[in-house]
């Protein structure tokens, strides 16, 4: 099975098997012994021909009910994020217009805490239903029970591969306030209405990132690391124009971009890869990229940041190779 129109970054590979879900009873008879579970392939990058069964979650619908403090609406989690986000608007539920237009699905939504502008899924996810492929067994997760953090949850734990999420129940208070104090979004003034802030996040995101159905990327690569304020001090002395956004009393997290920018690597490339002209923190495929030349690019700038700022760059994307999970 061809996996290149099934990754955003879009990198030639194949799988030895696909199973699509649209009805959790075709996961009865699941037996493979390998296998990776897919949603819109926006943060996954298949490197190279995949020796197991991909297994590419399908499942829709949309409920909503009305309480009488807040919305709750529970989602397939095959449905498409964006146009979530956009019905919500059209029906007078506000509080993910800030996480518009990021790509992907429902069900992925929770694995690595979408997040952008200011708000992050765990925001408002208020239950997680998932079974396991291996078993049949079905769960609810409640919010606490993800675990959710910057770019992480439960879901990313290696004992939890094998549950696949099928359904996200969302509350959206109808008092919260609308968010708007983050970086660009503060030119909205000091009461924006939520389709302003949508608007301004469509516009900000069309003109920052690379639409993959043009060039071939998964959004961020890296995560932003996480550093000691007492590290980010000491980088200050040799750079005095670091940027650096507090997180707690002690850590400090410092934009990947900007690290990789001032290591010149803008525009750089290995083969078909290119680190992006514009956003350095985005990897894209120019066309005819490979997985070798994706993870020698993605290891140079990893190296050279930690050989110059001694910082670790984790990658937030998920890397698949022949056998499963990748590490950078
Ligand atoms: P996939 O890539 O298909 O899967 C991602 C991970 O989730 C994999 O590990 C997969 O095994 C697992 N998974 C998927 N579905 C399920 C399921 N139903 N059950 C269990 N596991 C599952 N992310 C942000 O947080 N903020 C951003 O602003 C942002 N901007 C982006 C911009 C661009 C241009 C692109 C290409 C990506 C961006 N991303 C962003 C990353 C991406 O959109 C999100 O990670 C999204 O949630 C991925 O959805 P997907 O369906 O494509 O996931
Ligand atoms: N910067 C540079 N040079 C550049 C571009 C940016 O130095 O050429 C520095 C600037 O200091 C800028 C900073 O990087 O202020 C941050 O840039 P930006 O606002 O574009 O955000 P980001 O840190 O690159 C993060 C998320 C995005 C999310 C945006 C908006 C991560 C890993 N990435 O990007 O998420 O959309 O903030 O909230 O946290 C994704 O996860 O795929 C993703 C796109």
């Amino acid at each position: 099975v061809d996996l290149t129109p099934l990754h955003t970054f879009g990198l030639h590979a194949q799988a030895r098997n696909l199973l699509v879900v649209d009805d959790i009873s075709q996961l009865r008879a699941f037996d493979a012994e390998q296998y990776f579970i897919l949603g819109e392939g926006s943060n996954t990058v298949f490197l190279e021909d995949y020796q197991g069964c991909v297994v590419q979650v399908r499942l829709t619908g949309v409920e909503v009910k009305e309480r009488a403090s807040f919305h709750e609406v529970t989602v397939g989690a095959g449905e498409n994020w964006h146009k979530l986000v956009v019905s919500l608007l059209e029906a007078g539920i506000h509080g993910a217009e800030n996480l518009a237009l990021i790509p992907g699905t429902v069900g992925a939504a929770p694995i690595q805490n979408i997040g952008a502008y200011g708000r992050e899924l765990a925001d408002f996810c208020h239950q997680v239903e998932c079974v396991d492929i291996r078993t049949g067994e079905m769960r609810w997760l409640d919010r606490e029970q993800c675990l959710f953090g910057y770019r992480d949850s439960v879901f990313k734990q290696p004992d939890m591969a094998s549950w696949l999420i099928t359904q996200v129940v969302f509350r959206f208070p109808k008092e919260a306030k609308v968010q708007a104090e983050y970086g660009e979004l503060k030119s909205l003034g000091t009461a924006p209405t939520p389709q302003q802030v949508f608007n301004k996040v469509v516009e900000v995101r069309q003109q920052k990132l690379p639409d993959p159905a043009k060039l071939g990327n998964a959004g961020s690569f890296f995560k932003n690391p996480v550093i000691s304020h007492q590290h980010y001090l000491l980088l200050k002395d040799s750079w005095e124009d670091i940027p650096g956004f507090p997180v707690d009393e002690s850590n400090t997290k410092i934009p990947a971009a900007w690290l990789i920018d001032k290591l010149g690597f803008k525009g750089k490339h290995v083969g078909g890869v290119a680190c992006h002209a514009n956003q350095p923190l985005v990897l894209v495929n120019q066309g005819g990229g490979t997985g070798e030349e994706l993870l020698s690019l993605a290891r140079r700038i990893r190296d050279e940041v930690l050989g110059r700022f001694s910082i670790t760059l984790e990658n937030e994307v998920r890397l698949l190779g022949a056998e499963g999970l990748v590490r950078l």
